[in-house]
């Protein structure tokens, strides 16, 4: 008898294994979709070479011309390196230095249509950072028409240039634009050609999710809510809000995240309600609420969910009441969402309306709606507040946060509730599901934390 079951469950748990395959590490994920069997950060070459051909399409009778992140520019310390998203999302290259110019009309005698510069290869360098794709291989490496050194840039822009009237690049903006890379970037090539801004195109491009896009965000999502799960199993008073950090970040890396998509937020009672706390240095006491809004980075797309959790594992009546209300915004907000109609304005407005007519007061008198005091969510990609037109309507395909929070410094109460949702032709599918958000879920959960 015994021998039997043992022998079922091997059986059950081979077929388990078997389902769950396709979810497990998802590096083989985006390799199904790719022909070439060639993949660049988990999304497959053939996908990047559509991406620049769709730019390609928007500006006919431009080019296109981007730079990459350079090494140096961040400290004299070699930092981790990331590309820039705009880039990132055109080519998946990550060698530093690297220009791309996308030419619809084609040039030079063959008509190429898309140049990847990247700088020579430097064996010297090489002995310390690693071996980097250089220009002789990266046309089979990365799946570009042409690739050249980045000291032929200058000429070959000449060429480029002979027919092109526009140049579309990222354009900066604010008060640090004079005197930033892409400034000087520009200034190379001004004379006798406009320059206008690629961003709103690309971030057009980038609000729609590709299924490999959603392969990805996916895992991210079950990474960061592994981390929950060992927060809610960890938290107790006494602890330092770093080392529910520790226990967040080893959780990501653990699991092939390759970093934080923004620095984790531990904020327990006062913090609580400071939005983006940041510091993590507090020691959690009894009786707090810990807001924990944590997002994993899979390859390049983050996550972003918040609990908020009772430091001693049971809600006073205060903040349960409290809590209950955050809850019940982002139901209503989930409530009257229509696919392809509502904007992410009308979301916040419905969720705004459902906090002011609750009874419920801050010490002052006050209604809720009144603490609340951030937007209640974005999109969310390659960036943790992705780009893209927040006046459109949600269309399938967009991922986006719904967040409501109240916060009331004077009570040390701060409760966030973050789930991420995709939009699909039918309505909103809550990716982050499955992390317990009902009040009595959350203390059942913690229920389970082991002694120390
Ligand atoms: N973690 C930043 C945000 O929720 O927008
Ligand atoms: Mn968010
Ligand atoms: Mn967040």
């Amino acid at each position: 008898m015994r021998r039997r079951l043992i022998l079922q469950i091997l059986i059950i748990g081979a077929a388990l294994v078997g389902l769950l395959a396709p979810f497990g590490s998802t590096g083989t994920v985006a390799q199904k979709a790719s022909p070439s069997g060639k993949t660049l950060a988990g999304i497959a070459i053939e996908e990047y070479q559509q991406r620049r051909e769709r730019l390609m399409e928007l500006v006919p009778e431009g080019i296109v011309l981007l730079s990459g992140k350079t090494e140096e520019e961040d400290s004299e310390v070699e930092q981790k390196f990331r590309q820039r998203s705009y880039f990132m999302y055109l080519t998946g290259v990550e060698i530093p230095g690297a220009i791309l110019a996308l030419i619809p009309k084609g040039y030079g005698p063959e008509k190429v249509r898309e140049v990847l510069f990247l700088p020579p290869r430097n064996p010297a360098r090489e002995r310390w950072t690693g071996p980097k794709v250089g220009p002789e291989e990266a046309v089979s490496e990365f799946g570009v028409q042409r690739a050249l050194p980045t000291t032929a840039f200058e000429n070959e822009l000449s060429k480029m240039l002979e027919r092109a009237q526009v140049i579309y690049t990222v354009v900066p903006s604010g008060p640090s634009a004079p005197f930033s890379r892409e400034r000087a970037f520009i200034e190379r090539f001004r004379q006798g050609v406009e320059v206008r801004d690629v961003r709103p195109l690309l971030a057009e491009l980038r609000r729609i999710k590709s299924p490999a896009e959603l392969a990805l965000l996916r895992e991210a999502v079950r990474i960061t809510a592994e981390a929950h799960r060992e927060v809610a199993r960890a938290l107790r008073p006494g602890m330092f809000e770093y080392e529910l950090e520790a226990l967040v970040m080893a959780t990501f890396l653990r699991n092939g995240a390759r970093r934080a998509g923004f620095p984790p937020i531990i904020g327990s009672g006062p913090n609580s309600t400071i939005l983006h706390y940041q510091a993590n240095r507090r020691l959690i006491a009894a009786g707090d609420l810990v807001v924990v809004d944590i997002g994993a980075e899979y390859e390049y797309y983050t996550a972003d969910i918040t609990r908020t959790y009772p430091a001693s594992g049971r809600f006073t009546d205060r903040q349960r009441q409290i809590y209950a209300l955050v809850l019940g915004a982002q139901k209503a907000a989930e409530a009257a969402f229509r696919p392809g109609q509502t904007t992410m304005r009308e979301l916040q407005e419905v969720a705004r309306r459902f906090l002011r007519e609750s009874p419920l007061r801050s010490r002052d008198g006050q209604t809720l709606d009144r603490f609340f005091i951030h937007g209640l969510g974005h999109y969310v990609g390659l960036d943790v507040h992705d780009v893209g037109d927040y006046s459109k309507p949600l269309v399938p395909g967009v991922v986006i946060t719904i967040e409501p929070g109240i916060y009331l410094p004077d009570e040390q109460i701060g409760v966030r509730i973050e789930d991420m949702y995709l939009v699909t032709e039918t309505g909103l599918v809550k990716l982050s599901a499955h992390i317990p958000s009902a009040p009595e879920e959350v203390e059942r959960w913690m229920a389970r934390r082991t002694t120390r």
